[in-house]
């Protein structure tokens, strides 16, 4: 291995946050959520892994269902916004893939195909207004594609907006809506919850709950980490210093040299940049751990390195070769996505391929 930055995914952290999330529902199936290529870290190793224990898979298209069809997971699959082009029925027929349904073409279409879906989950727009259709519409979805026989089950679900903030009525407001939905329809299975509602709100029990970031031991609330939420984080981004050299007070670092050194200290530069996921808006003090010990970004990050310096000088110089950690193990991802003004979601999902990517847990 030339370029040392590592993104160790620990699969068996994911199983176990899987688990975690069934634990606070028993009553109820759960997908995997592995969209986006797992969130970054990798859907088709993340489904072979948790493959025999995930109820199911959910995916934001066809393609990303095919993936892992191709890779040999035969559990369902899920299509969290449908499908886009009517000619994708045909294969979710034949690949038995789960739809959400939350349009007239994504309906007509199914029903002008005329060949039978084990599963379609109606999308009820309860208040996010991004996808879904309102009540009256739901409920009459639902009786079509029942009458039409063309479907093994049909299923009602919705998004939440603001799950992540608890003090914001929204969702209180949302699952009311839910619920006169399912008095219009009868009995009707749900699936309402994402990470922030499985881990906070109480939804309805029975149906399917979908945690995604959650599996990924991340936490979907800004003020508290995944750790602090009895999670176990999935991704460790690791680096080594490439370059050390000593700044004096007042010396500028960097593009736009926007950082400048207000004492003596060693200037580390390490081998990660923007090319490879970590991001560019993260401000000097981003935290990360340099030889176990705290550190912080000292400069403009490029794209294919970043400049650091230690948080308290120690008589020991860095050196060349010396371990960081970017993120991860004693470095919540959290932490560095609030230094970048973003969320842990944009971090792990934007990572490049160019890190090596390594996966504890399996033979
Ligand atoms: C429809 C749907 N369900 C579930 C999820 C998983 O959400 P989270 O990652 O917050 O658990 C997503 C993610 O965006 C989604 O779009």
């Amino acid at each position: 291995m030339s370029r040392p930055l590592t993104a160790t995914v620990d699969l068996e952290a994911i199983l176990s946050n899987y688990r975690y999330a069934k634990q606070l529902h028993p009553t109820c199936k759960a997908f995997a959520v592995v969209k986006s290529n797992a969130y970054g870290h990798g859907a088709v190793r993340v489904a072979q892994y948790l493959e025999g224990d995930a109820d199911a898979f959910a995916v934001a298209s066809i393609e990303e269902a095919l993936e892992l069809r191709e890779a040999g997971i035969e559990s369902p699959i899920m299509l969290l916004e449908g499908i886009f082009e009517p000619a994708e029925w045909e294969l979710c027929a034949e690949q038995g893939f789960w739809t959400a349904l939350e349009n007239s073409m994504q309906l007509e279409s199914l029903l002008t195909l005329g060949k039978p879906v084990e599963k379609v989950f109606v999308k009820l727009d309860s208040g996010m207004h991004r996808l879904g259709v309102n009540k009256e519409t739901a409920a009459e979805y639902v009786q079509t594609l029942r009458d039409s026989g063309l479907v093994g089950e049909v299923l009602l679900m919705t998004h939440f907006a603001c799950a992540d903030d608890l003090a914001d009525l929204t969702t209180m407001k949302q699952l009311a809506y839910f619920e006169q939905t399912r008095q219009l329809i009868g009995k009707v299975e749900a699936s309402v919850a994402n990470s922030a509602a499985i881990m906070k709100w109480s939804v309805p029990e029975g149906g399917w709950i979908r945690p995604g970031i959650m599996l990924y031991g991340i936490s979907p609330f800004a003020e508290v980490s995944g750790v602090e939420l009895g999670l176990k984080p999935a991704m460790t981004l690791t680096s080594k210093v490439i370059s050390v050299r000593q700044v004096s007070t007042g010396d500028k670092v960097g593009y736009g040299l926007s950082y400048q050194a207000a004492a003596d200290h060693q200037l580390l530069t390490v081998a990660v940049g923007y090319g490879d996921g970590y991001p560019r808006a993260a401000d000097h003090g981003t935290p990360m751990l340099i030889n176990g010990k705290p550190a912080e970004l000292a400069g403009r990050v490029s794209m294919d390195m970043i400049t650091a310096k230690r948080v308290t000088e120690s008589s020991v110089p860095a050196a060349i070769g010396d371990e960081v950690v970017l993120w991860g193990n004693g470095v919540p991802v959290e932490k560095v996505a609030y230094w970048s003004g973003t969320i842990g979601y944009e971090l792990v999902t934007r990572m490049t391929s160019r890190p090596h990517f390594v996966y504890q847990g399996e033979e």
